[in-house]
């Protein structure tokens, strides 16, 4: 095989902000392609190459695949469950015509390989909520996990279809300090980090028994980077494949937290973000991922809060 040309799209975003630099690290510099909406910062844009498009332009989209030879796609753009139970419309529109839109151009232009996140959120209030099992009852009832159990049925389409090498992950709640997440249910166990190290104070949107699967991001983006590069007889399941690292609630992370921190005070409001919280399971049996292509996660809580309040207090004090 040759010179892989991998192209992300939805790079600006929590997740592409951290797998952009992984991959070109690994790939060079050049022979991967940022794709976003949004203008990038000076120095994402002197970083290596950067493509102002739409996913929602198939046309663009297709046309800088073909100029420059890709053979990877990375899909990322998406409206998140939060943000999406205000605008179903639009994330109706963005999450799956995007995905649409991707899958035709990978199978027009002979891409060798295609990643899109699925999440946590394709399950429902009659899933099991603990270890919840690879395959089981699955009625999501937000406007985000309707369209990512749809996504995951189209991508199983594709592959039966068109032969389409597509690799997923249900990612849980992701943790980083680089970007800011885009609109989760989750986002309070970033959120929380800026509180506690800024004012020691957090309002929190959940209340504190909410239990949660989530991840670091380094897991994250070595978890996606590792499923990517498996050999493909490895990748059984062509929807999307369970994956964890932890699991806790708010008054859990504050308790660590507090270790560093002992004046930290964390407070809950939850409003509507609630809801969406109590219809998501609290852990994932990710065994699969374990047993076909080797997930392993190294992050748990106490080495997720170090490293979160090492970083979010070094970007405090260099905003000073
Ligand atoms: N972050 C999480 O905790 C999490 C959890 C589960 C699944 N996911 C999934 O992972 C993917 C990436 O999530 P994220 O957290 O990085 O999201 P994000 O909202 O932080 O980033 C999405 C990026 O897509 C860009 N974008 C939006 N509309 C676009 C369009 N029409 N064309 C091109 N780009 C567009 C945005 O500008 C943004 O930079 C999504 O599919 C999301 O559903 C994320």
């Amino acid at each position: 095989m040759g010179i892989e040309k991998i192209m992300i799209i939805g790079a600006l975003g929590q997740i592409g902000s951290e797998l952009t630099p992984a991959l070109r690290n690994i790939y060079g510099t050049d022979n991967v392609i940022a794709c976003d909406l949004k203008e990038p910062g000076p120095d994402f844009k002197e970083s290596g190459p950067f493509f102002y498009s739409d996913v929602l332009d198939k046309e663009n989209i297709s046309s800088i695949v073909e100029k420059n030879g890709v053979t990877q796609i990375y899909h990322l753009a998406a409206y998140l469950s939060a943000k999406a139970e205000h605008n179903p419309a639009m994330a109706w529109k963005l999450n799956m015509e995007g995905l649409f839109n991707i899958l035709d151009v990978a199978i027009e232009n002979n891409i060798n390989k295609l990643f899109w996140p699925s999440s946590i959120a394709v399950f429902g209030p009659t899933t099991p909520k603990v270890n919840t099992p690879q395959t089981c009852m699955m009625e999501p009832n937000t406007v985000y996990g309707i369209s990512k159990k749809a996504g995951e049925g189209w991508c199983e389409w594709y592959h039966k279809k068109y032969g389409l090498d597509i690799r997923s992950l249900r990612y849980p709640g992701l943790i980083s300090y680089k970007t800011l997440p885009g609109g989760g249910t989750t986002d309070y166990a970033v959120d929380i980090f800026h509180g506690a190290v800024a004012n020691k104070r957090y309002h929190c949107y959940l209340n504190g028994q909410t239990k949660l699967p989530m991840m670091y991001m380094d897991d994250a983006v070595r978890g996606t980077i590792e499923l990517m590069e498996a050999d493909a007889d490895n990748i059984k399941i062509k929807s999307s494949y369970n994956i964890t690292s932890m699991s806790f609630t708010p008054a859990e992370l504050t308790a660590e937290i507090q270790k560093t921190i002992p004046e930290f005070i964390c407070d809950y409001q939850p409003d509507e973000r609630q809801r969406i919280a109590d219809s998501w399971p609290q852990s994932i049996d990710d065994s699969k991922a374990c047993e076909e292509w080797g997930w392993r996660h190294q992050y748990d809580l106490p080495k997720m809060t170090s490293e979160m309040l090492k970083h979010v207090g070094k970007l405090q004090m260099e905003s000073f």
